[in-house]
């Protein structure tokens, strides 16, 4: 591969974004900001703001109708089609009918001349349910055995008995709060009807495919009837792979029944009280170690609050359990998921997509491992890497990379001075009494494809016009993450044309038919491929075309700088274009690309889920405040393997977002569903995600010197879109390692998020033990250290 990065023109350049000026200027379009249609009506979807769950008695919609400037009220049986928006399993009303499954469950929507008279309409209707008790918490789900889907487990060998068997045992408890996904640009559809019962809809999406069918589905007709299309999303964090379908499906009903274009556009606080998020989890685990601390066997169950329906849950807890792991080999291991039915919102895909919560249940139990042998954590986690004997996850797939485990850890170990700050931190606690100072280091590693193995494929549409200019399509959504940028930048390269001269376009279900999401961190790997393919079938016509002319070998033919260089003539891409079309060679490609090597079978759990892995490492510092459970990231050091970059710049701008993301989950980010079951955290007043300010003051942001992805990828690059959220891991540890100073040798009770309340319920618990400690070796204590509880 050295000999392909030598000659490279545009590939691993940091060229910016293709939309980053119209970002800043406005001038990015987004759904809302398009000229509507003449005659475009509004959607308001309507439902009852008193009720959690129970049977409806009575629904009165006779005010709601009469409101001056509405057009149309529909309920369930105003669906044309079936009523449902589910991914798969048929589970998802678009419209509920006689029930209420959670608190902001649709059950009518109002069709309006304006937004505002919509809106104000929707709060007119009349419900009567019969309210039921709501099941809430995974607790309670799993007690009433109430479950979305059926439960899952695998592993290696006999844990139970290794358990028992093991020189030193802990187990625990913890619990890993959700996460809302945040978009800047809420949910959006605008469905405009077409010739013959056809469908036109714009839908914020990283599925287009989906929402074609779901919209297909709704209305009864066939697919070829309805195209979706999105240039981009104000953001999706996987919170528009299957959450987006339920509002394009309301507009194209809407639509469909007035003759009229329709959109949808959520209110902030409708949009996170209705649409799913990340799963939370209760995780109990047990671990059994050798005095060296080497794991000798765990085991893991992981109850999720999936919400009232299936959703993306498979996947998502399949992730979770693929993960659990992290980065560390467990001789025998047993791992269960419970895939629990709450009264909630569905829980759906968000960034990591059920990896995070995993792994930190993974690197939560590895601190309780130091600490209990009284050893640094750092030391602990490196003896339990994978390495070349011992490279089988519990789930059969063996670790190929774990020497760039290693090596990466190291590097950080070394460039973050991490035990000269080990040593600091402990002399820093010795000297004060309210701040507490933690650090930790941990590794990541994450899988990298869908583990339902017919999303691995996609496609891609490549025109080369007569002037030389080309236009590039794809299956894959843009929401940010510079997937556009970066297909462009491997079409240009194959052609030899500069960037400016790819048009990039929106994707579109009647471009590119039959798509995968745009999730998994795929995008690249599965766009770049397809396009690279089409790119590359119509050089190779051009070759076989201008070697026949020039009667001149095909190595002699080179692209490059929008210049076709024929032994010692150049001539421009565009000349070459016109001659070409002039002989009638086809200029236009649909790429295919499918992915190789997968092979996971889930009814007997073995096999190849993943095509490779993606590695990082992060390590933080942080201080606590004892007296008011205040927290500060003082330094981050980050280290990622994107092995050959396709673009450093937006590859590190993907690391520090999903890292800063991570973190944001895992300290102040908190959902908070009062008893009654209703989301009392809605709106960015009472749901804190991070902001500039919390950024670490001192962030060192690097990317691992790779000798390449070892699989064939795009140009030897790895995905980089979600695992960078999982190091925001070491931020969670170093704060358990702060608890963790107030009582040597005791492990924390430390659950995530690790908002102020929480630290000071952990810092409150820990000491009581610190002075349980105390009181059981000297029956006298003397408390001059100044520290109250
Ligand atoms: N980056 C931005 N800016 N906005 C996003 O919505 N989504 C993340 C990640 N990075 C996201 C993002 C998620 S959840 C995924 S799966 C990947 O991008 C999807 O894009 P990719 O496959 O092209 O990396
Ligand atoms: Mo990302 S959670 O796979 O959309």
């Amino acid at each position: 591969m050295t000999g392909e990065t030598s000659t490279l023109a545009i590939v691993r350049q940091s060229v910016r974004h293709d939309s980053a000026a119209k970002h800043v200027t406005g001038q990015a379009v987004y759904i809302d900001d398009m000229p509507e249609p003449a005659g475009t009506l509004h959607v308001v979807p309507g439902w009852d703001r008193a009720s959690v769950c129970g049977r409806i008695l009575s629904l009165d919609l006779e005010a709601v109708r009469a409101t001056p400037g509405v057009v149309a009220v529909l309920t369930a049986e105003d669906v044309p089609g079936t009523n449902d928006c589910s991914s798969a399993l048929g589970d998802d009303p678009v419209l509920a009918k006689g029930e209420i499954l959670f608190f902001g469950q649709v059950v009518f929507a109002v069709v309006a001349t304006t937004r505002e008279i919509a809106r104000r309409a929707a709060r007119k209707a009349v419900f009567e349910v019969e309210a039921a008790t709501p099941i809430l918490t995974p607790d309670q789900a799993a007690q009433a055995d109430s479950m979305v889907l059926p439960d899952y487990q695998f592993g290696r060998g006999e844990s139970a008995a290794a358990l028992e068997a093991a020189d030193h045992r802990l187990s625990g408890t913890f619990r890993i709060g959700g996460q809302e996904h945040f978009y800047l640009e809420g949910q959006v559809a605008l469905a405009s009807p077409a010739e013959d019962g056809g469908m036109h809809v714009h839908s914020s999406t990283q599925h287009p495919t989906e929402i074609q069918h779901t919209v297909a589905k709704v209305l009864g007709v066939p697919d070829a009837l309805v195209t979706a299309e999105v240039r981009r999303m104000g953001g999706g964090f996987g919170g528009k792979e299957s959450q987006a379908n339920q509002w394009a499906a309301l507009a194209a009903i809407a639509a469909a029944r007035t003759g009229k274009p329709c959109k949808l556009r959520l209110d902030r606080d409708d949009d996170m009280i209705m649409t799913g998020k990340r799963h939370d989890f209760r995780v109990d685990w047990a671990v059994g170690y050798g005095s060296d601390g080497v794991i000798q066997a765990t085991e893991f169950d992981f109850l999720a609050r999936c919400g009232y329906s299936a959703d993306l849950s498979l996947g998502v807890n399949d992730r979770t359990m693929f993960h659990s792991d992290s980065s560390y080999f467990y001789p025998q291991a047993t791992i269960r998921s419970r895939r629990l039915k709450t009264n909630t919102c569905s829980n759906t895909a968000f960034r990591g997509f059920g990896g995070p919560q995993g792994m930190v249940a993974a690197e939560r139990m590895m601190e309780a491992i130091a600490i209990s042998l009284g050893e640094d954590a750092l030391s602990v986690r490196k003896r339990n890497f994978y390495t070349a004997e011992r490279n089988l996850t519990p789930y059969g797939m063996p670790v190929e990379e774990h020497e760039v485990l290693h090596d990466l850890v190291a590097q950080l170990e070394a460039s973050s001075d991490y035990w000269v700050r080990r040593e600091k931190v402990r002399a820093f606690n010795q000297h004060n009494a309210v701040l507490k100072k933690g650090l930790a280091l941990t590794p990541v590693k994450f899988g990298i494809s869908f583990t339902l193995k017919h999303l691995n494929q996609a496609g891609a549409l490549v025109h080369l016009y007569t002037d030389g200019s080309v236009q590039l399509n794809h299956g894959g959504t843009e929401m940010g993450q510079g997937l556009y940028t970066k297909v462009a930048q491997v079409v240009a390269e194959e052609l030899g044309v500069t960037l400016d001269r790819v048009r990039i376009t929106a994707t579109n279900t009647s471009k590119v038919p039959n798509t995968a999401p745009t999730a998994a961190s795929s995008g690249t790997d599965l766009n770049g491929m397809a396009a690279r393919i089409a790119a590359r079938t119509i050089r190779d016509r051009l070759v076989a075309f201008l070697s026949e002319r020039h009667e001149c070998p095909a190595e002699a033919i080179l692209f490059r700088d929008n210049k076709v260089i024929v032994a010692d003539q150049a001539f421009s891409l565009a000349q070459v274009a016109k001659e070409a079309h002039m002989g009638r060679v086809h200029l236009s490609d649909a790429g295919f690309y499918a992915t190789p090597k997968i092979t996971w079978d889930r009814e007997t759990a073995t096999g190849r889920p993943f095509f490779y892995f993606a590695y990082g490492a992060a390590c933080a510092e942080v201080t606590i405040d004892t007296m008011t459970g205040e927290m500060t990231v003082d330094r981050v050091d980050l280290l990622h393997d994107v092995g050959h970059s396709l673009n450093p710049a937006i590859d590190i701008g993907q690391i520090e977002g999903g890292f800063v993301q991570g973190m944001g989950w895992l300290t102040t980010e908190e959902l908070v569903w009062d008893d009654k079951g209703r989301l009392r955290t809605h709106a960015p007043s009472t749901y804190k995600i991070p902001t500039a300010s919390d950024i670490p003051a001192d962030f060192r942001v690097r990317l691992y010197e790779s000798k390449g992805n070892p699989q064939e990828t795009i140009y030897r690059s790895k995905a980089v879109g979600e695992p960078p959220v999982m190091l925001a891991n070491a931020v969670y540890c170093a704060i358990h390692d702060a608890v963790a100073s107030l009582a040597p040798g005791e492990v924390p009770d430390l659950n995530a998020p690790t908002t102020p309340e929480e630290i000071l319920r952990a810092v409150r618990l820990q000491r009581a033990k610190a002075h349980r400690t105390v009181a059981a070796s000297a029956p006298a204590p003397v408390s001059d250290s100044g520290e109250t509880d």
